[in-house]
């Protein structure tokens, strides 16, 4: 049964996965009155289907909704300092705002911003490496990718190496917004942090605004004052998003892509002898164990119709990653951990007008991660202490300790 307040399908949801694609492609999950998809054609559709969209509001009066279908942090009041920024979240807006965003936050996050990035993510991951060796053990996540992470996207926008660490218990407590099963207490502790995200990011503007320098908040800042093209709000909001999404899922990506080599040690060891490439690798450990497991969406008009079921207007769908993942209509033997495949077509970024910002930047980490891991260890044997991420729409681990010998 689907139940993400269950730890045993939150450890392993793939089975449950198989049978809803088998037998209820369209499958109505009784504790939200979401409509999951779990067939990835009806994924792929979804994402591009402009009858769908994040906010129902441009289109649908509240009571147009069905009951209760509104989550709880969206309710009006309910969590004030999250409602100041999801108001200009790009994932929770529609054009034309998101459009106008969206290219103001392409324009800052160039190519050659990210590409820049390949050496000093070379270089840490090298550091984390060294240090790992001298003390014979390394916890992927804590030593390894989120270190990187944190240091790519910090760099990236300007925030100070000092501040990171409070950046990232931040942001562990916002996602939390986004559980399924988080509890009122978990929400509010969520809210609390937004708006103690907020005011640090507010200062980091006023401090940046005072000294430019060449990084992505100062990119955003000139946008700003350039013209009326952005204001404060819009530029907090982005910056907050990136910097929850520039390492969240990458972290847990990387981590599920370590997990997965160690059971199939047989990949490990075809990675390791170069005939392989790391792109390919990368695409398959996205592909088989995706770090974000459900986006929702608005449907805002009749006559939506999937696996031959039409879902009423106003209720929402479920876009099940891991499961359009595995799909063996799409995958031959899709189950199996093939680092050969060589398959971009998962759908771990998303797809449509919200298909991930980050992409690019998300792949590089993994790239400089698993080639430098190859060099490292020959085997990945995970040590004791391996603990699963609670919660099920953000797929990882909160510690992953591996062998350095
Ligand atoms: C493996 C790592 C990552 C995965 C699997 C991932 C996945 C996704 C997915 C599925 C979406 C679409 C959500 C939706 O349709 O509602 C998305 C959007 C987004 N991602 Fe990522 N992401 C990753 C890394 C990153 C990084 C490193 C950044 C930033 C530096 C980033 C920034 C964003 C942003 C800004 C959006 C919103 C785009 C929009 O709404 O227009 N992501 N990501």
């Amino acid at each position: 049964m689907f139940d993400p307040s269950d730890p045993a399908f939150a450890a392993d949801p793939y089975p449950t996965y198989d049978w809803m694609r088998a037998h209820h492609p369209v499958y109505r999950w009784a504790g939200e009155g979401t409509f999951l998809l779990s067939r990835h054609a009806d994924v792929h559709a979804a994402w591009r289907d402009r009858r769908l969209g994040v906010d129902y509001r441009l289109r649908l009066r509240d009571d147009e909704v069905a009951a209760g279908a509104i989550p709880e942090p969206w309710r009006a009041g309910a969590y004030p300092a999250f409602a100041a920024y999801a108001r200009w979240d790009l994932l929770a807006i529609e054009p034309p705002d998101h459009t106008r965003l969206r290219r103001l936050v392409t324009e800052a996050f160039t190519t050659r911003a990210i590409e820049a990035q390949r050496g000093p993510a070379v270089a840490a991951v090298a550091d984390a490496l060294e240090q790992a060796r001298e003390v014979g053990a390394l916890d992927v996540v804590r030593d390894l990718a989120e270190p990187l992470s944190l240091q790519i996207i910090g760099d990236l926008i300007g925030v100070p190496a000092a501040d990171r660490s409070l950046v990232l218990g931040w942001s562990h407590e916002v996602v939390r917004m986004y559980e399924p099963a988080a509890t009122p207490a978990e929400r509010s502790q969520a809210d609390a942090a937004v708006s103690a995200f907020t005011t640090y990011v507010g200062a980091l503007i006023r401090e940046r605004r005072q000294t430019p320098r060449s990084d992505l908040l100062t990119g955003l800042i000139e946008a700003m004052h350039a013209g009326t093209r952005l204001d404060e709000a819009q530029v907090t909001s982005t910056v907050m998003l990136l910097l929850m999404a520039g390492h969240e899922a990458s972290v847990n990506a990387a981590a599920n892509g370590v997990a997965a080599f160690a059971a199939h040690p047989h990949e490990w060891t075809r990675f390791r002898a170069g005939t392989v490439p790391t792109t390919s690798a990368v695409e398959e450990v996205l592909r088989w164990d995706p770090p974000l497991q459900l986006f929702r969406r608005w449907v805002l008009e009749d006559g939506v119709v999937f696996a031959d079921t039409e879902i009423p207007r106003g209720t929402r769908v479920g876009l099940l990653i891991g499961a359009a993942n595995r799909d063996p209509a799409r995958y031959e033997a899709a189950e199996r951990f093939d680092i050969g495949r060589g398959e971009p077509s998962h759908l771990a970024f998303g797809g449509g007008i919200h298909f991930c910002l980050g992409a690019p930047l998300a792949r590089l980490e993994l790239q400089v991660l698993f080639e430098a891991l190859a060099r490292f260890v020959p085997r990945i044997e995970l040590c004791s202490g391996v603990r699963r991420r609670p919660g099920f729409q953000f797929r990882g681990y909160s510690a992953l300790p591996i062998a350095a010998r």
